[in-house]
């Protein structure tokens, strides 16, 4: 838990968001009302299709909202996405992957300096990759791909990250180190805001905001993962267990929408 004080001007803060595909007749998100503060680490909950990788598109202002009220206080929020660890076809050292996070902060004629690259191989330590900078990015295993483009995010230095499922289908070390991180980032002041399917992972997290494509619930984990809260979130994902037992969640499939062509 955090003893800090906590700065009072949310990171990111909205009133009943929400947000449609171009051509969809119905929103993918709608109702959506949070916010995330320094230091903060906010769980987004959801089954598949549930809405979570489409409030990041309009958290970095891919996707504009279609109705309600959208407040971003960072000049921009280094994501995470969901799908770019699978792909193999980046021809450039893990370096290079990480060095990427410093173009979106720079102007678009300057092109990374000596210090962008001294904080690409400070992230690329952080994450436990300083000996891989020269690996290709394809040559690495999964998890160190996925903790490669952590550090990406890390370059491009936001008080801001949205991590879209960031332990799905790693190895075991690589997901202790990363949530080892991100309880060091929350510490330092950054905001955390990642997709999970997780629900055991969510009640350790500050914040947990539950989402079916409207919006569930926000608030304490304590009080706002209830039995009902968690069996409105997955609906008919959910596998009913016999008693008062913990619920089940069909396995999540995992699947790359960056070929639907937002
Ligand atoms: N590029 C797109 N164009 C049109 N519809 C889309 C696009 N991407 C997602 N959708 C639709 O929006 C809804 C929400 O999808 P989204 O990817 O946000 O869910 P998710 O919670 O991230 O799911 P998952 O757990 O599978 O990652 C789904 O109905 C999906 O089909
Ligand atoms: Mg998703």
């Amino acid at each position: 838990m955090h003893d800090r004080v906590l700065s009072s001007e949310p990171l990111v803060r909205s009133n009943r968001l929400a947000a449609r595909y171009p051509g969809a007749s119905v929103p993918a998100i709608s109702s959506i009302t949070f916010a995330v503060e320094s230091g903060q680490r906010v769980a987004l909950l959801g089954p598949n299709g549930g809405g979570k990788s489409t409030l990041f598109r309009v958290l970095t202002e891919e996707l504009a909202p279609s109705s309600g009220e959208l407040e971003i206080g960072v000049a921009h929020a280094a994501l995470v996405p969901q799908s770019e660890r699978s792909r193999l076809d980046y021809p450039v050292s893990a370096l290079d992957v990480a060095l990427m996070g410093s173009v979106s902060r720079l102007p678009w004629w300057r092109r990374p300096s000596r210090a962008d690259r001294a904080m690409a191989r400070e992230s690329l330590r952080r994450v436990g990759l300083e000996g891989e900078a020269n690996t290709t990015f394809g040559e690495l295993s999964g998890g160190q791909r996925q903790r490669v483009l952590v550090a990406r995010a890390l370059v491009q230095d936001s008080p801001l990250l949205l991590l879209d499922e960031p332990f799905a289908g790693i190895d075991v070390p690589s997901a202790e180190l990363l949530a080892t991180l991100f309880d060091e980032l929350a510490a330092e002041g950054r905001g955390l805001l990642m997709a999970t399917h997780d629900i055991e992972q969510a009640r350790s997290w500050d914040l947990v905001l539950c989402c079916n494509r409207v919006q569930i619930a926000f608030g304490d984990p304590a009080e706002v993962l209830t039995r009902e809260v968690i069996e409105r979130t997955y609906g008919a994902s959910l596998i009913p267990l016999p008693g008062d037992g913990p619920l089940a969640i069909t396995p999540p499939h995992h699947h790359d929408h960056a070929e639907d062509g937002a």
